[in-house]
């Protein structure tokens, strides 16, 4: 058994520092001119043991690991959407992650989105807080390790570091999470570490980097073993057409190799795939023309762009195997797939993204928001999505929608959805997709309460208040309160067996002419029709008088009342027609 390097992927929120620390990683052994340094890979940088080492030199001696990894891969692209791509069928392909935090700036939106993820995944991960160059009184040292950096830092900086530190640490208990500074930690398993660094100065990237390697060493030694001959294992990360070779797919190979003229299945949108591997390609470093290098083998843990044809329709986040038996890797993808697009109901909305991860990830939010989903898939909105989603908006208007991360509507779908009304809900932010979807719901609900608010009579319970009779007739003029529901000049009232008694023509409050009187107002109403004393005495409860089609008319727009209106409707249906609403 061989043990491969652990694949390492950055997040955090945007600006904190993600790209900023992945350019330290990979600028590391050039700072240091050795021969050797960083070898670019397909999507990943490698960083290689010998190269770790030496910066543990830095340290003298403060922290040591004996390293057996051969070094550790960086995945290129920061961010949970290229995370939720690495993907195999458990989980996430990625063996440890760093979350990045501004120091400055502490916990904000995307850390916690980012957060929540690693929890999901399940990955282990350390917290780098950055910028600490910027914390004021920092006196910037020109070595990379923390420790020695503090141990030059006025008597001061120890509190200052430390008040932001344990900011941090609150934070992230907030959220379950055990952390504390990395130097203070007795028991690596149970505590999180989180390592005080800037990205743009260097400081603290030594120790940053050895822990990486130190813990995924210690706790992931089981899950990077892997068999040197084993079939390769990986994650498509990109589709790629590249001119002069077609279409090609850039994946991170987590195990086994990888050879030219192996067969390998992955999804495409019809479903698994298998196909030929014609070339291997990794990024040309040794000159000349060509962009890409080709291999005949590869092993994990690595980056690298296949060649083969029939990639078209690839998707990204879909795992990548080396096939033996073809029909057995059909079933677990198969299997895969349902997995995640599971259970649709007729009634929902239309789902589209352009990756298996991002999908996923979407479809775990709108299912926590409780929002049900009719048909979820990768790809672009077609003018049948729209069509779709009018189907449904006739059984449920608020469902009629279709929503798309990181994808595009085609030219038909747009004009599909200005012809039947249905909302096209696009952004390359996940959780922006499901925000403007609920802000859309909220904007359609008011306006359907606007057009039932002029056109239905609400239901409304008030009661004739003691004392207050300031006329008897022709209209009568008597106070009352609104016990539950809305009441509008022009509704009729009836009296508790149903009998129409009167009409409001006009409201008052605190002397002036009001337009509606809503619950728990007192409210003087004038009423035509009304012998006060006769058809309404004190204390009497009085009921708006809803015609009998109204009551079908207010099943349509049952959403914008509220569960004591709907009972109110009840009542007086039961009243009026001894039948409940
Ligand atoms: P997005 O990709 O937009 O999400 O941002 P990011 O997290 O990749 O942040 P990036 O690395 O682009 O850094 C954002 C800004 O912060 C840039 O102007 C960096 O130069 C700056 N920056 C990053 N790290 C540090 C640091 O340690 N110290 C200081 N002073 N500035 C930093
Ligand atoms: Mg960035």
């Amino acid at each position: 058994m061989l043990i491969r390097s652990p694949i390492v992927c950055v997040m955090g929120h945007v600006d904190h520092g993600k790209t900023t620390i992945l350019d330290s990683v990979r600028g590391s052994r050039v700072a240091q001119k050795e021969a050797g340094g960083i070898t670019q890979m397909i999507g990943a940088s490698y960083i290689r043991r010998q190269d770790i080492d030496a910066l543990a030199d830095s340290l003298k001696g403060r922290m040591k690991f004996d390293l057996k990894i051969p070094g550790l891969l960086f995945i290129d692209t920061p961010g949970h959407e290229a995370f939720t791509n690495l993907r195999d069928r458990g989980g996430s392909i990625a063996d440890i992650a760093i979350l990045v935090i501004d120091i400055n700036q502490g916990f904000q939106p995307q850390t916690l989105e980012s957060l929540r993820i690693l929890k999901q995944y399940k990955t282990p991960f350390v917290v780098a807080a950055n910028k600490i160059d910027v914390l004021s009184g920092w006196n910037k040292q020109s070595t990379t390790s923390f420790l020695e950096s503090m141990s030059k830092q006025p008597s001061y900086m120890a509190e200052r570091l430390d008040e932001k530190i344990y900011q941090l640490m609150g934070k992230l208990s907030e959220h379950g999470f055990d952390c504390e500074r990395f130097d203070r930690i007795s028991d690596f398993k149970s505590q999180i570490a989180i390592i005080p660094v800037s990205a743009k100065t260097k400081e603290g990237m030594s120790e940053l980097l050895m822990l990486i390697a130190g813990l995924s060493q210690k706790f992931l030694e089981g899950k990077l073993e892997m068999d040197e001959k084993g079939a390769g294992k990986g994650s498509i990360i990109e589709i790629k057409d590249e001119k002069g070779l077609g279409t090609t797919i850039d994946v991170i190979l987590y195990d086994g190799v990888l050879r030219k003229g192996d067969e390998v299945i992955f999804l495409s949108e019809n479903g698994p795939k298998k196909t030929k591997i014609r070339g291997l390609l990794e990024p040309n470093i040794s000159g000349g023309k060509e962009k890409y290098a080709q291999v005949d083998i590869i092993p994990a843990a690595a980056g690298v762009k296949i060649l083969a044809p029939d990639l078209d329709g690839a998707i990204p986040g879909s795992p990548i195997e080396a096939c033996i038996d073809f029909e057995k890797g059909k079933q677990k993808l198969e299997k895969l797939m349902k997995n995640i697009i599971f259970e649709k109901t007729d009634k929902g909305i239309i789902v589209r993204s352009d990756s298996l991860g991002s999908l996923e990830a979407l479809i775990k939010l709108l299912t926590e928001k409780k929002i049900p989903i009719k048909e979820a898939a990768i790809g672009n909105i077609s003018k049948k999505d729209v069509l779709d989603a009018k189907v449904v908006s006739k059984s449920d208007k608020f469902l009629g929608a279709v929503l798309g991360f990181n994808v595009y509507a085609m030219d038909d779908a747009v004009s599909a959805s200005k012809n039947e009304g249905i909302p096209l809900i696009i952004s390359d932010i996940i959780y922006k997709v499901v925000e403007h979807y609920s802000e859309w719901v909220a904007s359609q609900k008011e306006e359907e309460k606007k057009s039932a608010w002029k056109n239905l009579t609400w239901p409304a319970e008030i009661k004739a208040l003691p004392g207050f009779c300031f006329r008897v007739s022709k209209p009568a003029i008597f106070g009352i309160k609104v016990l539950e529901g809305i009441i509008k000049p022009g509704y009729k009232l009836m009296d508790a067996s149903g009998n129409v008694i009167g009409e409001i023509r006009e409201i008052q409050h605190e002397k002036d002419k009001i337009e509606k009187a809503t619950r728990g107002m007192e409210v003087a109403v004038s009423c035509d029709g009304i012998l006060y004393g006769k058809d309404v005495n004190e204390n009497d409860l009085l009921y708006t008088h809803i015609p009998k089609h109204e009551f079908d008319e207010w099943k349509k727009h049952a959403n914008v009342l509220s569960s004591e209106d709907k009972e109110l409707l009840d009542k007086i249906s039961k009243i009026l027609f001894k039948t409940p609403w």
